[in-house]
């Protein structure tokens, strides 16, 4: 079963597909109105989030379908002391797909390995944040037309900015991309992700220290909050919460056609000035964020469905495992030890499933 921990569980074409999907629902959102009609999204989110829980639930509606969960852990079994791979189990039995948030690292993973239904990582800690990232390439689709050849700035909390971590992985998969990394050297990006830069073989990153040098480089600048959540000193992040601050004087260095955007929550990190600017995307970005949860949800739950379908498929194969050879001497189990199986057609004939030929009339 398909679920969706991290960019990277989607090939560059599946992507594809749910860009192209996404796009389909706007031109044509009559068509998805009932398409999860029956069908349940469980919330299971362990950290506080807005945009996140409601862009998911209001994707659901959409769809036809209904949502229920919890947004506040301490409302939930969670406080008594479940685990994540229990309530995952329970749940299952609830609902059809799962988002889920949590503040450890990899919770996602392990509801993966226990849930009878698709998972997807709504956020783990400072980890990954994957249907973010779906957003952040719908957005630059729909903006700049193409995933080649952009060089990127990722400006702001580079250390526990799960959205970055999970953009760079995405985008790293595209020819030519360019990172241009601007942040305090405390909250650099972490060790692990450079050297997966490093291992693309792509010449990709360098880091500035300040907003003046990346600006006329990058087509698209991805700023973000300072985490102060994960802080484990709060006088450090006071000493960093200012430390970028894009501002329309810093917009004026950029080139006319790049595009601004944030996952949101902002502080204070881009002036409400820069707002009006044609360039800054992050509210188009928001509503993009739902119809890209929109076609992951339509999404999964198809592969769900056709899996279940290719089962029941082999399961007839299966249950005819003791039929009679095939007659067919041309047939590769003629010459070849494979298992016997075979199907019956439509009309009740039953048949060899790798020749097709007539076992019996
Ligand atoms: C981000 C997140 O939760 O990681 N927000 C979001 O999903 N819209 C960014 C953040 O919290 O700063």
């Amino acid at each position: 079963m398909r679920h969706l921990i991290d960019p990277t569980d989607l090939t560059v074409e599946e992507i594809d597909l749910l860009m192209n999907r996404a796009l389909d629902i706007i031109a044509h959102p009559a068509q998805y109105a009932e398409s999860c009609h029956g069908k349940k999204l469980a919330t299971l989110f362990y950290e506080p989030s807005t945009r996140t829980r409601l862009s998911f639930t209001s994707a659901m509606m959409e769809l036809g379908g209904q949502v229920l969960g919890f947004s506040d852990a301490r409302s939930s079994s969670v406080s008594k002391g479940e685990t994540v791979a229990d309530t995952v189990r329970v749940v299952s039995c609830f609902a059809d797909i799962i988002a889920m948030r949590h503040y450890k690292e990899g919770a996602p993973r392990v509801a993966a390995a226990y849930s009878r239904i698709p998972v997807i990582n709504a956020g783990d800690g400072g980890h990954s944040h994957p249907t973010q990232t779906l957003t952040d390439l719908l957005t630059i689709r729909r903006e700049l037309g193409h995933f080649d050849h952009l060089t990127i700035g990722l400006c702001g909390d580079l250390k526990y900015g799960r959205t970055v971590h999970s953009l760079i992985k995405a985008m790293n998969r595209y020819a030519g991309t360019r990172f241009v990394l601007i942040s305090p050297k405390e909250l650099r990006l972490p060790d692990y992700m450079k050297q997966e830069l490093e291992r693309s073989g792509q010449p990709v990153f360098t880091e500035v220290s300040t907003l003046e040098e990346a600006m006329p480089l990058v087509d698209v600048l991805y700023m973000t909050r300072v985490q102060q959540e994960r802080f484990a000193d709060p006088q450090e992040y006071e000493r960093l919460k200012d430390s970028f601050i894009l501002d329309e004087d810093k917009m004026a260095l950029a080139r006319p056609d790049m595009i601004v955007l944030h996952p949101l929550p902002r502080v204070n990190e881009i002036t409400i000035g820069v707002d009006d600017d044609p360039r800054a995307a992050y509210f188009r970005q928001v509503e993009n964020g739902k119809f890209v949860r929109m076609a992951l949800i339509h999404t999964l739950l198809q592969w769900k469905r056709e899996e279940a379908e290719q089962q029941q498929h082999f399961e007839s194969f299966v249950l005819a495992d003791d039929s009679p050879r095939c007659p067919n001497d041309r047939c590769i189990t003629a010459t070849e030890p494979v298992r016997h199986l075979a199907y019956r057609d439509k009309d009740g004939i039953l048949r060899c499933h790798y020749c097709d030929h007539a076992i019996e009339q």
